[in-house]
C-alpha cells in the first residue's frame, strides 16, 4: 500500500470515556479481530489483569487495519496510548507517530480533566484532531452540549470539522468514523527510496518467545529481515530478526517502509536494552535523531520490602520479571533498619508505582510492604552545585550550609468538577499549598480550575480528599511544571529512644508540628496492645515536637492455663512462637508485620 493510503492515528480520551470499547469496534468492523476474538476476553487491547480491573490502559498497544474507500483499500495503524497522565512522555511519543488522533468524550460526562490534558499534548504534536462524541446510546447523553462544550475549550468543530457521534457499545457510527480517519488525517510524508532507513520506537514490551519487540514508525526508507540496525541513543549493533505487522497479533511480513507501523525483532533480552523515543536506523547509514527524546525521569521513589525476611529472593524475582517489561522502573537496593532488605524504586508517578505494587501482589503473589512515596527534592548548595534526594535518609547526608536550599517539583494540576463543588476544590488545594493559575466554566454545569501544587503534596491523600468532598465527581489530571524553592524539614519518629528510618518524612515546617502530633497519635492508636511501655516521640533536629506513652499491659497467655494442663502450655507456647515469626522490629519493639502498611500510610 504507497504511503497516500496510509493513515496513522491515535484515540486520546478521559478514563473509562470508552477508548479500548472503541477500539475493539474498530477492528471487529474490518474484520480483523475475528481470530483474535477466540483467543482473548472482550476487551482485546487490555491485556493485562491489572489494567482491565483498574480499567486503564498502562501499556500502548498498536493494531493495523484495512478500510475501503471508494472501492480502495487503506491502511489505518491504530496507535493506543497509555491513559494516563504519569505515562505523558509515552503518550506524547505515540502521538508523535502519527498524523491525527480522536478526541473521544462521554457524551454523559462531558470533558474531564484528562480530556483537557490530552488535547493539549496532540495539539502539541500538531496533529489533525477529529472530536468523537461516544456513548449516544444512553439515555442521558448530551450530545449536543458536549459538542458545544468542545468547541468553546478546544476550537474544535465547524465547517468539515464537526464532532461525530457514535457508539462505541453497538457500533452507530463508527463507519463513518473510519471514512473521516480516512478523509481527514494526511497521509504520512515519507520518502522510502532515497532517503536512509528511519524510525521513531514509541513503545517496547517482552514477548516471552522473542524477547523485547519494538514497536516503531517508519518514518522514510526502509528495513528487511537481516539487515544491521543501531540507535541514536544506545549505538549497539543489533540484526533485524523479525519484523511485521501488529494485527493485532505480531504477524510477519517480509519489510517495512516509510509511512508505516510495526514491530522489530533484535534478540534484544531486557526492555532496558532499548529507550522510547529513541531513533532507529541501518548500522552502516547513521542519521540525526528525531527530537523529543527524553531520558527516563523518576517522579517518586517508594521502598519496597519483602514482609518476612526470607522471602526476599523471591521479591527479587519478581521485580526483575515486572521491569523486564517496564524499562521505566529504576530499581536500587536498599537495607532498612526495621524492614531489613529490600528494594528502592523508581517510578514515573504515583499511579505508576501503585500499578507496579498491585502487579507484584497480584501476578507474582508477593506480600510486600512499601513505604510512602517519596518525591525527589533538589539541593541546590551556595556553590550552586545540584545534588538529589532520594529518600528521608538522604536528608541527613547533606551539608546544610547556610546558603544551601531545597527545591521541590511542582506540577499543574487541572480539576473538573460540578458548579456546587468549587469551593470545596478551592479550599482544599489551598490547604495542599496550591496557587490558582486558572477558574473557568465548562458550560454551565462545570468549573476547570487550574492550581500549581507541590508533587509531594499529591503523594499523600489529596486524591482521596478530593473525590471525597466532591462525592466523586471531580477528575484530576496533572503535568510536570518544574521545581519551586521549599521550606522543609525531616520528621524522624523515636521509639524508645530509637529512631526509626522507615517511619522517617521530610514535610513542610509550616505543618510539622501537626504531622509530628498526628503521627504519634496513630501510631499510639495501631499499637496500643504491646506488651512493653513504649514511648513514641516525633523530632525534628533534635528538638522533640510530640510524644505519646502506651502503657504496660503485660499479656501472659500461660494464665489461662490453671498451671494444669501442660500439652496445652507447649500448645500456646508455639502458637506465640509462631506469632513472634510475624512480628518486624521498630527499634526495641516488635510490632505485628500487617500494623506496618498502616503505620507507613
Ligand atoms: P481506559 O482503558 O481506562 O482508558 O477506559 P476506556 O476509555 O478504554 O473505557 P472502556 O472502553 O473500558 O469503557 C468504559 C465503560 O463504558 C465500559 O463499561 C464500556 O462498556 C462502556 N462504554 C463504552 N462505550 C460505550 C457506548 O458507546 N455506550 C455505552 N452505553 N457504554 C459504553
Amino acid at each position: 500500500i504507497p504511503p497516500s493510503r496510509i493513515r496513522n492515528f491515535s484515540i486520546v480520551a478521559h478514563i473509562d470515556h470508552g477508548k479500548s470499547t472503541l477500539a475493539d469496534r474498530i477492528l471487529e468492523h474490518t474484520g480483523a479481530l475475528k481470530e483474535a476474538l477466540d483467543k482473548a476476553s472482550s476487551q482485546y487491547l487490555d491485556k493485562l489483569k491489572v489494567e482491565k480491573e483498574r480499567g486503564i490502559t498502562v501499556k500502548a498497544q498498536t493494531a493495523s487495519i484495512v478500510h475501503h474507500v471508494g472501492g480502495l483499500p487503506y491502511l489505518l495503524n491504530l496507535v493506543d496510548t497509555p491513559g494516563h497522565v504519569d505515562f505523558t512522555y509515552e503518550v506524547s511519543r505515540s502521538l508523535s507517530a502519527c498524523e491525527g488522533c480522536l478526541l473521544l468524550v462521554d457524551a454523559t460526562q462531558g470533558i474531564q480533566a484528562q480530556t483537557v490534558s490530552n488535547c493539549l499534548l496532540a495539539l502539541e504534536e500538531n496533529l489533525e484532531i477529529i472530536s468523537v462524541v461516544n456513548k449516544i446510546d444512553m439515555p442521558a447523553a448530551n450530545p449536543e452540549e458536549v459538542t458545544k462544550q468542545i468547541e468553546d475549550v478546544f476550537g474544535l468543530g465547524g465547517e468539515g470539522d464537526a464532532a461525530l457521534r457514535v457508539s462505541a457499545k453497538t457500533g452507530q457510527g463508527v463507519p463513518e468514523l473510519l471514512d473521516a480517519v480516512v478523509h481527514r488525517i494526511a497521509p504520512p510524508e515519507t520518502d522510502r527510496e532515497e532517503r536512509p532507513f528511519k524510525a521513531l520506537i514509541f513503545d517496547a514490551h517482552h514477548d516471552q518467545f522473542r524477547g523485547v519487540v519494538c514497536l516503531c514508525r517508519v518514518i522514510d526508507g526502509k528495513i528487511s529481515r537481516g539487515d544491521k540496525i543501531a540507535s541514536c541513543g544506545t549505538k549497539t549493533e543489533l540484526e533485524v530478526l523479525e519484523l511485521g505487522l501488529m494485527c493485532p497479533e505480531p504477524t510477519r511480513t517480509d519489510k517495512l517502509e516509510g509511512g508505516q507501523i510495526g514491530y522489530l525483532v533484535t534478540g534484544m533480552k531486557k526492555t532496558a536494552d532499548i529507550r522510547i523515543g529513541d531513533t532507529l536506523h541501518k548500522a552502516d547509514q547513521p542519521v540525526e535523531a528525531l527530537a523529543g527524546f527524553k531520558p527516563i525521569k523518576s517522579m517518586c521513589f517508594g521502598g519496597i520490602f519483602p514482609s518476612s525476611t526470607d522471602e526476599y529472593e523471591s521479591l527479587k524475582k519478581a521485580i526483575e520479571k515486572l521491569t523486564l517489561n517496564d524499562s521505566s522502573v529504576v530499581v536500587h537496593r536498599e537495607s532498612s533498619q526495621a524492614l531489613g532488605p529490600g528494594f528502592r524504586c523508581g517510578f514515573l508517578g504515583l499511579l505508576h508505582m501503585e500499578v507496579f505494587l498491585q502487579r507484584l501482589e497480584e501476578e507474582f503473589a508477593q506480600s510486600v510492604i512499601a513505604t510512602k512515596p517519596f518525591v525527589p527534592l533538589k539541593v541546590i548548595d551556595g556553590e550552586m552545585r545540584e545534588k538529589e534526594i532520594l529518600s528521608p535518609g538522604d536528608w541527613d547526608e547533606v551539608d546544610w550550609g547556610r546558603s544551601t536550599r531545597v527545591m521541590e517539583p511542582i506540577v499543574l494540576a487541572t480539576i473538573v468538577c460540578p458548579n456546587e463543588f468549587t469551593g470545596k476544590v478551592i479550599q482544599l488545594c489551598h490547604d495542599h499549598r496550591g496557587h490558582q493559575v486558572d477558574h473557568s466554566a465548562l458550560g454551565s454545569q462545570r468549573v476547570m480550575l487550574r492550581y500549581n501544587l507541590p508533587l509531594p503534596e499529591l503523594a499523600g491523600d489529596f486524591y482521596d480528599s478530593l473525590k471525597g468532598c466532591t462525592s466523586g465527581y471531580a477528575t484530576l489530571e496533572y503535568e510536570d511544571a518544574g521545581h519551586q524553592d521549599a521550606d522543609l524539614v525531616k520528621l524522624d519518629i523515636r521509639v524508645n529512644g530509637e529512631t526509626v528510618d522507615s517511619l522517617s518524612q521530610v514535610v513542610p515546617r509550616v505543618n510539622s508540628y501537626k504531622t509530628g502530633k498526628s503521627v504519634v497519635s496513630k501510631m499510639k492508636n495501631l499499637l496500643d496492645r504491646q506488651v512493653f511501655e513504649v514511648a513514641l516521640q516525633a523530632v525534628i533536629g533534635n528538638k522533640i515536637i510530640a510524644r505519646e506513652t502506651i502503657s504496660a499491659m503485660r499479656k501472659n497467655v500461660l494464665a489461662k492455663c490453671y498451671g494444669g494442663d501442660v500439652s496445652r502450655k507447649k500448645k500456646l507456647l508455639a502458637k506465640q512462637k509462631e506469632g513472634k515469626k510475624r512480628l518486624k522490629r521498630l527499634g526495641s519493639v516488635s510490632v505485628p508485620v500487617d500494623v506496618f502498611p498502616a503505620l507507613l500510610k
